[in-house]
């Protein structure tokens, strides 16, 4: 597991798992107006043997969707993808292994240095990934990496967005369970049934009698907290996992099993990072316009600012932002 004081720990935590992407909303579809079909439109719009950039790839979501177009060209696109956190996506997403090995990923790479020369990108893809960044130093990074004539599309977290509230409840509850005796009574209950099984002497089982009784009291106390909450998934997968370890004492000793317990509670603890640096990262719409004004004093032309809406309801889950760099910006005003 990647180490607690790493650089964007809580992301790299994230993406050492089976995950293509993070953040895409539920409701998200495949049709046309969706999220994914925007993005297959901007990716079919380029021409083959186009280089493509994807900023914050994570596990590479975005890219694959690029990968996918590029399959349907005579001469495919050079995909590149960065991401600051310790990404290895071929590694951990087995399911999508055939695309991501189409793409070059560069793990621990910061957008507000990009180690590639001026003027090489045919297009810059970012998937709520560059308002995570400074953007005083990534959009001029963007922007210096672009040739002249090349698009970009960033899609960026909102303010008030339904993805943002889903974190803010998300990362109320992973905080409430870090902040109950949740994982000590566990660890408790562990030894002491372990204890019981070997003695099997009347203190020792008493011991562990109390031990289960705490636990549930626990459980109890959180699950009355957590009673009248809309998405409780977080919650629910959390409960199942604690509630695994004792039944896994018949193949593990007890040091595996408080191990895995520890294990746990630091996923828990990254989740609930990630969750408040998702909240963060989001934009009101005074700070997106700042965004275009800054992409046109760069040298962007076209630039749009849309609302990204998906579902049904046409809930919103961000911004759209896209536009090309104009012919004859040349690379000195990105420095
Ligand atoms: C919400 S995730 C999005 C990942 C991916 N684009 C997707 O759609 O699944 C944000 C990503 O931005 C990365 N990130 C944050 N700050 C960064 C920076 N300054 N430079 C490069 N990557 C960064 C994080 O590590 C994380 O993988």
């Amino acid at each position: 597991m990647p180490e607690q004081s790493d650089v964007l720990w809580e992301w790299s935590v994230f993406w050492h798992s089976d995950q293509l992407q993070s953040c895409l909303p539920d409701t998200s579809a495949s049709g046309d107006d969706s999220l994914q079909g925007r993005w297959r439109r901007f990716f079919e719009a380029l021409p083959g043997g186009a280089e493509v950039l994807d900023l914050g790839t994570g596990n590479g979501g975005l890219a694959t969707q690029a990968v996918a177009v590029s399959k349907t060209r005579a001469m495919p696109f050079s995909i590149h993808g960065v991401d600051l956190a310790d990404i290895e996506p071929a590694r951990f997403v087995a399911s999508a292994k055939n695309l991501l090995t189409e793409v070059m990923f560069h793990a621990r790479t910061s957008m507000e240095k990009l180690p590639f020369d001026d003027a090489r990108f045919d297009a810059v893809a970012s998937q709520y990934a560059i308002e995570y960044s400074n953007t005083h130093k990534s959009l001029p990074e963007a922007l210096r990496v672009m040739k002249d004539g090349a698009c970009f599309r960033f899609l960026v977290h909102a303010d008030d967005g339904v993805l943002k509230e889903r974190c803010r409840l998300q990362a109320a509850q992973a905080d409430r369970i870090l902040d109950s005796e949740l994982f000590s009574a566990t660890g408790g209950l562990l030894q002491r049934l372990v204890a019981a099984e070997a003695n099997n002497t009347p203190q020792t089982l008493a011991a562990a009698e109390q031990a289960i009784t705490a636990v549930k009291a626990v459980f109890d106390d959180l699950e009355s907290h957590f009673e009248g909450d809309e998405d409780r998934s977080l919650v629910n997968n959390l409960f199942a996992a604690v509630r695994s370890l004792p039944g896994k004492r018949r193949t593990h000793g007890v040091d595996a099993l408080i191990a895995m317990k520890d294990d746990i509670r630091r996923l828990l603890l990254a989740q609930s990072r990630r969750l408040k640096s998702m909240q963060n990262a989001a934009l009101d719409d005074a700070a997106a316009a700042e965004l275009v004004d800054r992409l046109r004093a760069l040298g962007a032309q076209n630039v749009v600012l849309e609302a990204a809406t998906t579902g049904h309801d046409a809930e919103c889950v961000g911004y759209w932002l896209s536009g090309d760099k104009a012919a004859g910006s040349g690379a000195s005003r990105y420095e």
